[in-house]
């Protein structure tokens, strides 16, 4: 008598007794712990965003009190030798600082000497000089402020506004 026994059982063969069963009740605990530790996990990341305080950069002398001119611009860097910034003297005295590197694409902003705007030669984006707020071109976010504190006879950068 011919074997009964279909070729795909010879191809593909289960062995029921091996065969590890899970009862609805194991996965139900698994589902539950595996969510607990996830759930664990998120709360850990949070509080480690929480305590992470990145230190202020230190304060550096960037100029003297009246080395710039009204209507002029001073080029400093700040809080490293890498971070090229830009201080601007309006008219009226006001001083304002801020990165010098464009929320476009990078390239160093610029100021011209008597004009109220910094404008960036890449592809003609200009800025506010009093606030840093894109006013032309394809840039669309503000430039990052540098905090500027008068301390005697000098101009100090304190910090930075994102
Ligand atoms: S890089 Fe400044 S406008 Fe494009």
């Amino acid at each position: 008598m011919a074997d009964e026994r279909p070729r795909w059982r010879e191809d593909f063969p289960v062995r029921w007794d091996e065969d590890h069963y899970m009862t609805r009740r194991e996965l139900a605990k698994f589902l539950t712990l595996g969510s607990g530790l996830l759930a664990g996990v998120n709360v850990l990341i949070a509080l480690i965003g929480l305590t992470d305080r990145t230190p202020a950069p230190p304060a550096r002398r960037i100029a003297g009190a009246d080395d710039v001119a009204p209507g002029g611009s001073l080029l400093f860097r700040y809080p490293t030798d890498d971070d090229p910034c830009i201080l601007v003297r309006d008219a009226a005295g006001r001083v304002d600082a801020f990165s010098q590197v464009c929320t476009h694409l990078s390239c160093a902003i610029v100021h011209r000497p008597g004009e109220d705007v910094l404008t960036c030669p890449c592809h003609k984006g200009s800025f506010s000089p009093r606030e840093g707020l894109p006013l032309a071109g394809p840039p669309t976010r503000r430039l990052p402020r540098i905090v500027i504190e008068r301390r005697g006879a000098d101009l100090v950068a304190t910090g930075i506004q994102v």
